[in-house]
């Protein structure tokens, strides 16, 4: 063997004892395998040694079942500033949810720095409870599973949450976190069990991941800033929410949110805003959603600012929550209804600066027919297709009508296509279709770039659409103007739908 090769295998010899030596297993704390007696001491004993160290320190969790009450991870006092959590185990809750139902937390750190937890799944066993819950009778709320609570610098890689009885993982009041590779799993029936919820934390990403529940896939809450969200396959669940925000009047705002290459299969949502109809202080601003693609999704673009889930009563104000340069690009695929694209803004703060670039959402397969009869000048036909839209809410496009057929072949519908894209905007609060040009006279609403029809002729066929609404309240009014003296009517200026298709 020559020299060369010795000195490296020296130094891994050397790196693996000094590892060695820093490895503390939990089941020399007492730690059992059998699924069956409380580790939960032992996990935190073994963590109070690793935290007391002033080297980096792995603990180590091997192969088999491990049932946990509750663990809390304190951080506050660790000398350590490198905590590795190295887990081929599965960690278990309690599965009688009366245990910890009323816990907040099922394991959770706290004023920790510098943990990473690589591999390992952590097993919520939330069945019992969500089949209480859906059975409306009188039960514990719920508890979170996996909580970063005021921490910095973590780590969460390859690692698995399933089942859990509320939110899978939480990141709370946190600065600078990774999660990649995580995997997430509970049933699309499963209330409340969102997958990663983010709040007021910094420069947080999560990266390849997969992630099914029974609400929102990441769930973006009140005060995050710098948030990178990439490489996610999200389905079954409710999307990727901004919000709700919005409740409380003074709130921290939502700014430089990255949302890149997702994949939603059978969501009720893909990228959604959602705030309530309430006066606030908040704001979201400068959001990227890009490389997007939606199969079968049933609200592939809302922002709903009029959020009002399970038809309970809700706050009917305007939403203060100010939205603002929101860029939707290149976002592709299938939308289970007619709605493809629904911007509901508050009707006191209206969004600004939204940025509609390279979309292309065709209703699902089944409906092309009935649309494309009515292409075929059947006007009766489409009247049916819209108003028959029972799940839209009000105003949505319902009782759509058909009005001026030329405005919508104009620039988008070339003749000569084999795809045909047709898109109509509905007003909200006034059951009427437009065709763009009209919808941005008639909504006061800046749409300054969307392809010209000579591009469209040249085969551009995707769309661009810049909004925004208009500065002047003189231009606003102008333009209002024009169309109310070419059409005797006025309409409500906020809100609206866009419906599109492509036609064969
Ligand atoms: C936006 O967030 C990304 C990380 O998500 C960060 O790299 C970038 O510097 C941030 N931009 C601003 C203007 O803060
Ligand atoms: C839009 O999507 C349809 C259906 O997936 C596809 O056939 C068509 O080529 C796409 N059009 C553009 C311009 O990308
Ligand atoms: C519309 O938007 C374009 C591009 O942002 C801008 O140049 C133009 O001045 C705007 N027009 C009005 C009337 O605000």
């Amino acid at each position: 063997m020559s020299p060369l090769v010795i000195v490296p295998l020296l130094f891994s010899l050397f790196l693996n004892l000094s590892l060695a030596e820093n490895t503390i297993n939990v089941q020399n704390y007492g730690a059992k395998s059998n699924g069956k007696t409380d580790s939960s001491k032992a996990f935190v004993n073994a963590w109070a040694v690793a935290c007391s160290s002033t080297s980096p320190t792995t603990i180590y969790v091997p192969r088999g079942n491990y049932l946990i009450r509750t663990a809390y991870f304190n951080g506050q006092t660790c000398k350590s500033k490198a905590i590795n959590i190295r887990i081929d185990g599965t960690l278990l809750a309690p599965s009688d949810y009366n245990v910890i139902g009323n816990a907040e937390n099922w394991i959770k750190f706290e004023k920790v720095t510098g943990v990473s937890i690589y591999g390992g799944t952590f097993d919520g066993q939330g069945s019992g409870l969500w089949a209480c819950k859906n059975s409306h009778k009188n039960c514990p709320k719920g508890t979170t599973a996996l909580t970063f609570y005021d921490s910095n610098n973590i780590i969460l890689s390859g690692v698995t949450t399933q089942n859990s009885q509320m939110f899978h993982i939480l990141i709370d009041t946190c600065h600078n976190v990774k999660l990649q590779g995580v995997k997430i799993s509970a049933p699309g029936n499963s209330p409340n069990t969102d997958g990663i919820h983010v709040k007021l934390s910094t420069g947080v990403s999560i990266m390849n991941s997969h992630i099914g529940t029974g609400d929102d896939c990441i769930s973006i809450g009140p005060g995050n800033s710098n948030l990178w969200i990439e490489g996610i396959a999200c389905g079954p669940g409710h999307g990727i929410s901004i919000g709700s925000l919005g409740w409380k009047i003074e709130e921290s705002g939502v700014q430089n949110v990255t949302v890149k290459t997702v994949t939603f299969t059978e969501t009720t949502n893909g990228v959604r805003v959602k705030t309530w109809a309430r006066p606030s202080n908040g704001f979201v601003r400068h959001v990227l959603f890009q490389h997007i693609v939606m199969i079968n999704v049933q609200n592939p673009i809302i922002i709903d600012q009029n959020y009002c889930p399970n038809h309970e009563p809700c706050p009917r104000q305007g939403s203060g929550i100010q939205i603002s340069d929101i860029t939707y690009q290149d976002i592709h695929g299938t939308s289970a209804t007619k709605t493809a694209v629904k911007l509901d803004c508050s009707k006191t703060n209206p969004c600004s600066s939204i940025k509609l670039e390279d979309l292309n959402l065709s209703y699902k397969d089944s409906e092309l027919k009935e649309v494309s009869e009515y292409v075929d000048s059947n006007e009766d036909v489409a009247k049916q297709s819209v108003s028959g839209d029972s799940e839209e809410s009000e105003g949505s496009g319902s009782n759509c009508d058909y009005r001026d057929k030329d405005s919508l072949s104009v620039p988008y519908l070339s003749r000569n296509d084999k795809m045909r894209h047709e898109m109509w905007f509905c007003v909200n609060s006034k059951p009427s279709c437009f065709g763009l040009k009209e919808f941005c006279l008639i909504t006061g609403l800046n749409c300054s770039s969307y392809p010209s029809e000579s591009k469209m002729k040249k085969g551009k066929k995707t769309f661009q659409l810049t909004m925004d609404y208009l500065k002047k309240k003189s231009d606003l009014k102008k333009q209002k103007e024009v169309y109310d003296e070419k059409q005797k009517a006025s309409y409500a200026l906020f809100g609206f739908s866009w419906h599109s298709w492509y036609l064969p």
